[in-house]
């Protein structure tokens, strides 16, 4: 094995950033067997070089300015762990352009703009690799790309962000608000003091786009995704969810039909007995299914220091593996070979059909049910379970149900007509329901 070491330089020194410098260390021996020579962090950027940090950083050389180690001649590989989209873009279009391949975990920056940085990085003559963007320490992207190479993939559905799939599970599990298990994450480091992105299904759009392009060969459109967070989950709702035989999960769903494909996160009613809804806390999951394979699953850990810092090395391994290497060799960015890669029409919301779950708030008065079934009966909308609620204390009674599958549009006309119904209060609960059949 040469001795000459590929020299590494890592821009960002936060949890995922220390993660890698300790794992190149503690499994320097293996990771060196697997390429041929040693993977060595020579260089480092971070706002503040002197913070005490959880990682040896004795012969790094760390620098404020990130540009500089992007820029650095004696850098092989640069890592980009920065996130967000400027400057990570700026940093990232510096090292391809000179020829230095690039590892990055930045799932935004990927969604938004990753046309244009894979287009520099062709021009550049090297890759970007970007298995840690998605659900972190979870070989997905690999599986996808490489694995499912034989299929046409036909969907696939994921617990794509932890931090919601901790605070659903919370409600859950000690019928806490979502005000107070998001406090809990907060607590525990697994929500951000600003936690928009995450709960919004912001952070689960960013991921299921790059999920979506590789696996149907698109261009990545973060804009087509319809997003929906879990802010307005309620506990009464995953209780009755419950009842009906299933839990409440916040999907990322893409999915291809002969009419074009379905992009959307959105809070999901998914069957008890499916392998997503045993996924619980911060744990990930994707499931995705090819023509050929049928149905594969992945599990683990989506977040974390260690988690993602194995994903950023395996991605690190492939890049040194293939340094000098003809670039039109390597595995394509998005699976396909970039002048395969075409737009496909995505479905607006009122053409996908689902199954439903509807909560109404009703007065306790005769008649209730009949006028509700009517309407749907009308609307060719057939109802698989139905279930009544006392009012408790002073609360409005509540009916719940949920409809055969049936597209948004006609839902929604009957929706209307239920709304307008005079026993109907305001404070209507809607979802999807899944089944994965
Ligand atoms: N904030 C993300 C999550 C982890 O909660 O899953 C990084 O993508």
């Amino acid at each position: 094995m040469s001795a000459a070491p590929i020299r590494v330089g890592v821009i960002g020194l936060g949890t995922v950033g220390q993660g890698v410098l300790r794992l190149l260390k503690d499994n320097a021996a293996e990771i060196a067997r697997r390429v041929g020579r040693p993977l060595l962090v020579t260089h480092a950027a971070a706002r503040d070089p002197a913070k005490p940090r959880d990682c040896d950083l004795s012969g790094v050389s760390v620098v404020t300015d990130p540009m500089t180690v992007a820029r650095e001649a004696d850098v092989d590989i640069v890592v980009e762990l920065i996130g967000g989209i400027s400057p990570a873009r700026e940093l990232i279009e510096a090292a391809v352009g000179r020829g230095k391949p690039v590892v990055t975990a930045n799932k935004a920056l990927l969604a938004e703009d990753g046309n244009r940085v894979f287009a520099a990085a062709r021009r550049g003559g090297v890759s970007i690799a970007f298995e840690a963007a998605v659900a972190g320490g979870i070989p997905v992207i690999k599986a996808i790309r490489e694995g499912l190479a034989g299929n046409r993939i036909e969907r696939l559905a994921g617990i794509i962000n932890g931090t919601c799939n901790y605070i659903l599970t919370q409600m859950q599990e000690k019928g806490q608000s979502f005000a107070d298990a998001l406090r809990d994450a907060q607590r525990l480091g697994y929500a951000e003091a600003d936690p928009t992105f995450d709960i919004e299904g912001l952070d689960a759009a960013h991921k299921l786009t790059i999920l979506a392009s590789i696996a149907f060969g698109m261009p990545l459109d973060a804009g087509s995704v319809t997003t929906e967070g879990i802010t307005r989950v309620t506990p009464q709702d995953i209780q009755i969810a419950q009842v009906f035989g299933y839990r409440i999960k916040l999907l990322g769903i893409a999915k291809r039909g002969d009419a074009g494909v379905e992009l959307r996160v959105h809070p999901t009613l998914v069957p008890e007995t499916s392998l997503l809804a045993k996924v619980d806390g911060v744990l990930n999951s994707v499931l995705v299914r090819g023509n050929a394979v049928g149905e594969v699953g992945l599990y683990g850990r989506g977040a974390g220091g260690d988690a993602t810092a194995s994903a950023v090395i395996a991605d690190l391994v492939d890049l040194a593996r293939g340094l000098g290497a003809d670039p039109s060799h390597a595995v394509p960015a998005l699976a396909f070979q970039p002048d395969a890669v075409q737009p496909l029409p995505v479905l607006p919301m009122s053409a996908i059909a689902s199954a439903f779950y509807l909560r109404l708030k009703v007065a306790d008065e005769a008649g209730v049910l009949s006028k509700l079934t009517a309407i749907l009966a009308a609307h060719e909308i057939s109802v698989e379970a139905i279930l009544q609620r006392e009012p408790q204390g002073n609360e409005d009674a509540h009916v719940a149900l949920i409809t055969s599958v049936v597209r948004q549009e006609r839902f929604d006309h009957a929706l209307v007509e239920m709304l307008r119904l005079p026993f109907v209060r305001e404070g209507a609960a809607c979802l999807r329901v899944e089944k994965f059949d």
